[in-house]
């Protein structure tokens, strides 16, 4: 893998450039407004970065990060995620993104709402359940896969070989990984599950701070993954 399409140029649309670019991977980024917005961004991150619009992300990445809000799934360039494997991070905020009746009753998850919206893309869930700026500080590229100093990250799909695609690349960012299953298991680490977010906040009280981040080992996240309930 060579080069990293990301559509989407937010929080986490620009830590995970960051992350590639620092892993020697080339980054073509997007946002809504047009590459032309991107200027300062694209310089920031130097000479392995290009703004693009949404559709060339797509297009071009031989893995494509989708990083959008959810309400904004609908205005995505829908063919040029065609045979693309698209790793989303997308949760569903609803004062936000606007009530979705399948998610509220539970009858889908956020990624396979995702994976509809995009029917030719094979879609994998990760980055959606930690902080963008403990993401950045977390990242361990340079320690073994399996170190005590790497942390994970859970991964959801339906495609083994999407799966490995993703896992190489968060190998390569500096995360190791734990396969929480199919697509239909991401409402595991959604928000308001034990996997999300707060594992890899640094707070002693065991609320959420923002602050510093923890490293988290496969054994908490598997638990934390294991301990969600659905309503
Ligand atoms: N913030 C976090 O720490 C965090 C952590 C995990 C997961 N998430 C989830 O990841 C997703 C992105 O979160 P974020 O915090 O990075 O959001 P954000 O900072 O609000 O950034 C959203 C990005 O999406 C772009 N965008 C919106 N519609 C688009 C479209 N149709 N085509 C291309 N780009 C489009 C926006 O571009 P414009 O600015 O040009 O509109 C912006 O660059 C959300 O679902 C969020 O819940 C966030």
């Amino acid at each position: 893998m060579t080069t990293l399409g990301i559509v989407g140029a937010g929080h986490i649309g620009s830590t995970v450039a960051r992350l590639a670019v620092d892993a020697g991977v080339d980054v073509v980024i997007a946002n809504s407004r047009g590459p032309e917005t991107l200027t300062d961004l694209v310089a920031d991150l130097g000479d392995h970065a290009r703004a693009a619009t949404a559709e060339e992300a797509a297009t071009d990445g031989d893995l494509v990060v989708l990083t959008v809000p959810l309400k904004a799934l609908g205005d995505l360039p829908v063919d040029a995620f065609d045979g693309q494997v698209v790793l989303d991070t997308g949760n569903y905020y609803p004062e936000r993104d606007g009530r979705i009746a399948a998610l509220d009753d539970g009858s889908t998850t956020a990624s396979e709402l995702t994976a509809r919206t995009l029917p030719g893309a094979r879609v994998v869930k990760v980055f959606n359940n930690i902080y963008f700026e403990h993401l950045a500080t977390l990242a361990r590229p340079d320690a073994e896969a399996g170190s005590e100093e790497r942390s994970v990250l859970a991964i959801a799909g339906d495609d083994p070989a999407a799966k490995d695609a993703a896992t190489a690349l968060l190998d390569r960012i500096g995360y190791d990984v734990v396969d929480a299953g199919p697509l239909a298991e991401g409402w595991r680490f959604q928000p308001d599950t034990p996997a999300y977010g707060l594992p890899y906040d640094g707070s002693t009280d065991g609320q959420w701070s923002g602050g510093t981040a923890k490293r988290v080992g496969a054994d908490e996240l598997r638990a934390a993954l294991e301990a969600a309930t659905r309503d």
